[in-house]
């Protein structure tokens, strides 16, 4: 069977919007970015389950990839409507960080299985994955290694709140890092407070911070459409956001509270952008029928992202955030 993550969503399996109606939003991507299907994934070359302050460089046993960056091949983040939005923001920074080509150094925290760590080393930058589970690092292996990208991308075993320990020494990391993805992270680890500080703490002075965390309003509009109004409410007035005790995604924010801890981490916000404002609620049927509707949900979704009320009413949040110089 073919799971959600596979076909090219997997940004946020736990985000708390089931029961949506039709939750859809690939855009007839195949296996691209953000697979968090990982679990049960059975490990094979590149597995690190060894001590977590270990770098495997994936399935390869050469130094720093510095070759030029090759096209993102068709199918990968710049094609889902889940993830169209984050790729368009990461790519504008990176690219204009990085002028002349010689690629970044990347960290995702919570990096899974490489959904985006893969296609950022395809466009040429150096990408450790930070990640607990072993299984999530094995599938990444294999993935850096189908594309011949083992040598640009180190996996490391380790929780986000210890990044500074857990980069300490890697080979290139020693003034910091460019960029340091945290996507639908935030919302499972113990603290995110002292995530957001180990991130910031990882930093080079300029780098970037993206981070893509749930949103509250998003839950309350898909209880109330999953005709759950009671939940709705309650999400409303839950600190954490959540719609009851059945409910999969342990914290989510609104625009406000997630700015003020960014902040309080000593990052400047630069962008928000709302992630699957309406991919969430238009039924895959009506896209797998309709000719071109696809490529115009993408389309709505790009128009809709930095336009408040709709980017405030997406499934996830995407701040680009900056440590100052
Ligand atoms: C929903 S997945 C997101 C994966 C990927 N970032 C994406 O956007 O597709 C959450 C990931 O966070 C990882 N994770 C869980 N707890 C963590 C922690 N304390 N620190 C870092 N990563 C963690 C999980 O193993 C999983 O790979």
């Amino acid at each position: 069977m073919v799971r959600d993550a596979e076909r090219g969503s997997g940004v946020d399996d736990t985000s708390g919007h089931d029961g949506d109606p039709g939750s859809t939003g690939d855009v007839g991507s195949t296996g691209d970015a953000g697979s968090t299907g990982d679990v049960g994934s059975t490990g094979d070359a590149g597995s690190t389950g060894g001590p977590a302050s270990t770098a495997q460089r994936v399935g390869a046993a050469d130094g720093p990839g510095a070759r030029g960056a090759r096209p993102v091949r068709r199918g990968g983040p710049a094609s889902s409507a889940r993830t169209a939005v984050v790729w368009e923001v990461l790519s504008a920074v990176l690219s204009e960080a990085d002028p002349e080509g010689r690629g970044l150094d990347v960290v995702d925290a919570g990096g899974g299985s490489g959904g985006f760590a893969v296609p950022l080393a395809e466009a040429g930058h150096r990408v450790v994955v930070v990640d607990p589970s072993p299984d999530s690092l094995a599938a990444l292996s294999r993935r850096a290694g189908d594309a011949g990208l083992a040598d640009r991308v180190r996996a490391v075993q380790g929780d986000a709140t210890d990044l500074p320990t857990l980069l300490a020494g890697l080979e290139g990391l020693d003034g910091g890092v460019d960029l340091v993805l945290c996507h639908s992270v935030l919302e499972v680890v113990d603290d995110p407070a002292a995530a957001l500080a180990a991130v910031a703490a990882v930093l080079r002075p300029g780098g970037r911070l993206s981070l893509l965390a749930p949103n509250r309003a998003a839950a309350v509009l898909a209880r109330a459409l999953a005709g759950r109004p009671d939940e709705a409410a309650h999400v409303l007035s839950d600190p954490a956001g959540r719609w009851g005790p059945g409910d999969g995604t342990a914290r989510r924010w609104d625009p406000a509270a997630l700015a003020e801890l960014i902040v309080r981490a000593g990052l400047v916000v630069e962008q928000v952008h709302g992630v699957r404002v309406v991919a969430d609620l238009v039924p895959s049927a009506v896209l797998d029928v309709e000719p071109g509707a696809a490529a115009a949900l993408l389309a709505l979704e790009r128009a809709l992202s930095d336009r408040p009320p709709f980017r405030d009413l997406a499934t996830q949040l995407h701040v680009l955030a900056v440590r100052p110089a």
